[in-house]
């Protein structure tokens, strides 16, 4: 049995690495960390890490988790400020602390308890992004600032989700980074690493350092992740969904399918582009986005260079709603 490393586009700065740790006989787990640590010291990527898009305020908070696929064991963080290696304080968390999810200060201070090296992670490209798009929102960390940024948020949503300026290789704006592996042993894990959203709201976190939303691995039967916006993927457990789905008798594709399926169902003015990667229990890929022209890598230890692949394309608008989105009677008696 040869190891695999799956990983969404942006993932290709660091998949070679990730399968170079399987050919020396290590784990899953440390594939997908290896990985991802080099797409966080990736300059070029504003979705992730080092030079990740700031937060309202202008300051860049990160989102990572880990999952292992043997005995289900999963450490995460959120809104981490001022460390760029998100991914190996998420694993930190799980192997050190009785806990899946630290945030904020809790996750600075864990940071500096275990030695990581502390770092500004706003780049003068990704200030001249988060300023030029920021409009009469000026950010300056006031009252005031906060207020304005409330009651325009619909609309610099909306802005930023479909900007397709700010795509980082094939990444949306509030892109992510997932790496899936399964080593020779049969284990499998998932890793997840991202900025988040850009201009969020100071705290916010998406779906990447929620066990089940944005990250699922169980040795079983397979692992999946998620890129693209984030509330989506919580609403729904998306992650735990594919892997559940393929539990229950689906295949990989059908289980992506029907995830997808779900995301349509949703009630979201602001829904945007979603994206699914997974492998099966044997390591199987497949991956699944909502719009056309997504792709994502794989490799395996056999290969000599990692292959990129289209993702089936699920679109939101072309799923029929089911009754989850049913005119209530009250609508049309207020509305007649
Ligand atoms: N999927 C990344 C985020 O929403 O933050």
């Amino acid at each position: 049995m040869t190891g695999i490393v799956v990983a969404s586009a942006n993932g290709r700065i660091g998949i070679e690495a990730a399968v170079e740790v399987l050919r020396v006989g290590g784990s899953a787990m440390d594939a997908v960390v290896a990985g991802t640590r080099l797409v966080e010291a990736n300059p070029d990527d504003h979705t992730v890490g080092y030079s990740g898009l700031p937060n309202l305020l202008g300051e860049v908070e990160l989102d990572a988790s880990v999952m292992d696929g043997r005995g289900l064991r999963a450490g995460s963080v959120g809104a981490l400020q001022g460390y760029q290696d998100a991914i190996d304080l998420a694993r930190t968390v799980m192997d050190e602390l009785p806990h899946v999810l630290i945030g904020g200060e809790g996750a600075a201070r864990l940071a500096r308890e275990t030695g990581l090296q502390p770092k500004d992670l706003l780049t003068p490209e990704a200030e001249v992004i988060w300023r030029s798009r920021l409009g009469e929102e000026a950010a300056d960390g006031s009252d005031d600032s906060s207020r304005r940024y409330l009651s325009s948020i619909r609309e610099i949503v909306a802005r930023t989700a479909s900007d397709a300026e700010l795509t980082v290789a094939g990444e949306p704006p509030h892109g992510t980074v997932n790496f899936l592996a399964r080593d020779r042993h049969g284990d499998i894990a998932a890793a997840v690493s991202t900025s988040g959203w850009a201009w969020k709201y100071p705290g916010r976190m998406g779906d990447s350092p929620i066990i089940g939303a944005g990250n699922y691995a169980d040795n079983r039967w397979g692992a999946a992740a998620c890129t693209g916006r984030g509330e989506m993927a919580q609403r729904c457990c998306t992650a735990h969904s594919v892997v559940t789905f393929m539990r229950f008798g689906m295949s990989l594709k059908d289980a992506l399918t029907t995830a997808m399926t779900d995301l349509a169902q949703l009630d979201d003015p602001y829904a945007s582009e979603m994206n699914i990667v997974a492998i099966d229990k044997d390591g199987t890929p497949g991956a699944a986005s909502t719009t056309e022209g997504k792709t994502f890598v794989m490799m395996t230890e056999s290969m000599a260079a990692p292959e990129e692949r289209p993702r089936m394309v699920v679109p939101l608008d072309g799923v029929s709603k089911s009754t989850l989105n049913r005119p209530r009677p009250s609508d049309s008696e207020s509305n007649p």
